[in-house]
């Protein structure tokens, strides 16, 4: 088709015009042209390829232009090899490669010493960098002379790895490592030690004082125990060393004063004595609050020991013992334990009766207040009837249930009850009886008239009286009828029974 249609224009005359030009050839790896290139490429154009530097042709370099078409690029073009660049005795050749623009380090072998260049490159006439080095055998010169020390063996020159020993002269202590040895870069290492002086000051800590250890000069090494006096608590290591700079380590302590601690005691207060801090011999005295009773000692020193001696006391509430009362019972009031402002309050159990306050208060000194009260039996008088006898029952003190049982004497008959038991309330019950003389009783003769005539003027007396404290009674109200009132209420009419005085007034 291409070729028909060329030919076809060539024939009309238009050659010129379609004349096919070849575009910019494209060339292989590692390689240019070797001259400017024009713009276009006419029918029959020769162009020439050239290797880039460090590369080697091979193969035709021209390519000719064709009716548009380039002839296929026969050149090719190979890195440049530099091969080997030759042995370094005691030395090693580190190839990276040996092509155009690869790197060569030559080492030399441990004890050796490089003298030369020792980097090469792989250039377009062969490896760049001169000549290759030479390794020689390292030795070392004599190291210097130490002030106040030598050293043996003693030459002009060490080999690899050959050994000095330092030594120091008396009293001077060395500062460094005794043993050198020659290193690979021609030099003793370690670097030779110095011979110095070394003497520590004497290790004076206020109120502290030597205890165990070495004693002055303090030259290296030395090592001292030291203590603080009585009253003071080290801060610090005990055990210090005298060191190379002549210094002790690891750095002398101090003393610090020993110091209690606030002393606190729960519900007291101190009362004087020292302030804070508190050093030793410091004195605190404490009293419990009210309420509160203190055991252990009031004032307490501050101990060497940094502890409060005796020991601190305590405080505990005030308690008023459970209060016994004999015959009572706790009617009321607080519970056990019983402290300051507790209440109980007693009643005596049945049969008995108090004496003293009912209701106790717990006292700041632990008594109860005003006093406990007793509770003794309730008693009933001895009972006394005129004209009668005591036959049988109790015999004083008539407690309550006691009984005496009463028998009028001959010629006389009782009113009431024979038999009065001793109540509750003190008094006999149900009352005690009268004995009256029966009335065919004959009185004895000599006593007969005079008799008559004072018991006819007394019961008018008595009969006038009685009418006056009646009257008074109801007018006045005294208390003396009160009880006369009572009493006749019981069965013994005021005018109709004669009083026990009467009666011996009539017998
Ligand atoms: C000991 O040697 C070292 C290293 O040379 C030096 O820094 C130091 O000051 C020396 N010490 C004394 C106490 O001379």
């Amino acid at each position: 088709m291409d070729v028909t249609y060329v030919l076809l224009l060539s024939s009309l005359g238009l050659a010129q015009v379609i004349a096919q030009d070849c575009r910019v050839p494209v060339g292989g790896n590692n390689m240019g042209f070797k001259d400017d290139l024009p713009q276009t490429f006419p029918n029959g154009t020769k162009v020439i390829f050239e290797c880039n530097v460090g590369y080697m042709p091979a193969g035709s370099p021209s390519i000719t232009c064709t009716n548009g078409t380039w002839s296929p690029v026969k050149l090719t073009c190979e890195r440049k090899s530099c091969g080997s660049a030759g042995e370094v005795e005691n030395g090693d050749l580190n190839y990276e490669g040996t092509e155009f623009g690869d790197k060569l380090v030559v080492t030399c072998k441990t004890g050796y010493i490089m003298v030369g260049n020792s980097q090469f490159t792989c250039g377009k006439d062969g490896w760049l960098g001169g000549r290759l080095p030479v390794c020689e055998a390292v030795a070392c010169d004599a190291p210097p002379m130490l002030t106040n020390g030598d050293f043996s063996p003693v030459r002009d020159s060490y080999n690899y790895l050959e050994v000095v020993q330092y030594k120091c002269q008396k009293d001077y202590t060395m500062n460094g490592s005794s043993l050198s040895s020659c290193s690979k870069d021609g030099k003793f290492q370690p670097a030779p030690p110095t011979c110095i002086v070394v003497q520590c000051k004497d290790p004076d800590v206020t109120n502290g004082e030597w205890m165990s250890g070495s004693r002055p000069p303090y030259k290296y090494k030395s090592a001292v125990t030291l203590q603080c006096i009585p009253g003071y608590n080290m801060n610090g290591a005990q055990t210090q060393r005298c060191e190379l700079n002549s210094q002790w380590a690891p750095g002398l302590p101090t003393c610090e004063p020993v110091l209690c601690e606030d002393p606190d005691v729960k519900n007291a207060a101190k009362e004087e004595g020292s302030k804070p801090p508190y050093k030793v011999k410091s004195t605190v005295t404490f009293s419990c609050v009210s309420g509160y009773t203190m055991t252990g000692t009031r004032t307490q020193t501050c101990g060497l020991n940094g502890q409060w001696a005796p020991g601190l006391p305590t405080c505990a509430p005030v308690l008023c013992e459970d209060p016994d009362v004999k015959n009572a019972a706790k009617e009321e009031g607080s519970k056990p334990p019983y402290k300051v402002k507790s209440t109980v309050t007693f009643s005596c159990v049945s049969g008995y009766t108090m004496t003293g306050t009912r209701t106790q208060t717990c006292g700041l000194n632990g008594q109860w207040a005003p006093g406990l009260p007793t509770c003794e039996p309730v008693l009933c008088e001895d009972p006394d009837v005129k004209n009668a006898a005591k036959e049988e029952g109790s015999k004083p003190p008539y407690k309550v249930k006691s009984t005496v049982t009463f028998s009028c004497v001959s010629g006389y008959t009782m009113t009431g009850t024979r038999t009065q038991t001793c109540g509750l309330n003190g008094q006999w019950a149900p009352g005690l009886p009268t004995c009256a003389r029966d009335s065919g009783t004959v009185d004895p003769p000599e006593n007969k008239g005079n008799g008559m005539a004072i018991g006819l003027g007394l019961g008018l007396t008595v009969l006038i009286g009685s009418v006056l404290t009646v009257l008074g009674c109801y007018f006045c109200g005294v208390p003396a009828c009160i009880k006369e009132k009572k009493r006749s209420r019981r069965g013994f009419p005021v005018n109709a029974a004669p009083s026990a005085d009467e009666e011996v007034a009539l017998s």
